[in-house]
């Protein structure tokens, strides 16, 4: 597959087949991956692959906790307090067009909670990554891994495979260390849904927009 075609073909996947992964191929794309480039070549990244019957334990505590009502601790704030435009609108239109594709009233808070915890069960993937830093990292190194992330979500392409970010995973990263045993020493950035993608799945079968170059590029001569 060409580099263009992996980019903008490219979509949140979020049914998938029941279909394992071999671990050679998961092996083989965060091989590629680490040839992602990183700030004084540092390569920061530090993954979690969870499958079989650990990523059922860890699907079941997530679930656990957002039943629970507990309210979400990320280890750090991916979005803004307050939204403002043109992301207020973007964001809107992006759930609407989840919601539409699968036939969900906007006004239907129960099946749109439904979609919701679908992210807790990683969309039924049967693999889900999980991408640490260490604490004591600066900004820059959140650059990295969203390259090293980016990498493996088009390296996955190339395989049939596809993927999703998931930022929610990360909303209850204590649960996450404590299913997968892990310090306190690591912040948790997100998550990553990634299998064989169901192609006749309403969810599967829409696409987001983006806006033109013109819109956000400025020429200087
Ligand atoms: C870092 C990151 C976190 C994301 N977290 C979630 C998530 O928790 N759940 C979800 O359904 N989609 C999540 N997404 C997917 C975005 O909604 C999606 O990338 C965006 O709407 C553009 O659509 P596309 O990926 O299909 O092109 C995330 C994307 C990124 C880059």
């Amino acid at each position: 597959m060409n580099v263009e075609k992996a980019i903008v073909g490219r979509y949140s996947c979020r049914a998938y087949l029941d279909r394992p992964v071999p671990r050679e191929l998961i092996e083989k794309l965060l091989d590629t991956a680490r040839w992602s480039p990183s700030g004084a070549n540092i390569q920061p990244w530090q993954v979690a692959v969870v499958e079989g019957k650990t990523r059922a334990r860890l699907s079941e505590a997530l679930i656990a906790a957002f039943d629970s009502g507990a309210r979400p601790a990320p280890d750090y704030r991916y979005y803004p307090g307050s939204w403002v435009e043109p992301y207020k609108r973007r964001r809107f239109q992006c759930g609407m067009a989840l919601y539409q594709a699968l036939g969900i009233e906007r006004k239907d808070k129960t099946r749109r909670l439904e979609v919701w915890k679908e992210n807790y069960r990683f969309f039924g993937a049967p693999v889900a990554l999980f991408f640490f830093i260490d604490r004591n990292m600066a900004q820059g190194a959140w650059l990295d891994m969203g390259m090293f992330i980016q990498s493996l979500m088009l390296a996955a392409r190339e395989q049939e495979l596809e993927s999703c970010p998931q930022a929610s995973v990360a909303d209850y990263p204590a649960v996450v260390r404590q299913v997968l045993g892990l310090d306190d020493d690591k912040l948790l950035l997100c998550g990553l849904a990634l299998g064989y993608p169901d192609p006749d799945h309403p969810v599967n079968n829409y696409r987001t927009d983006r806006e033109p170059v013109e819109s956000f590029t400025t020429w200087f001569e």
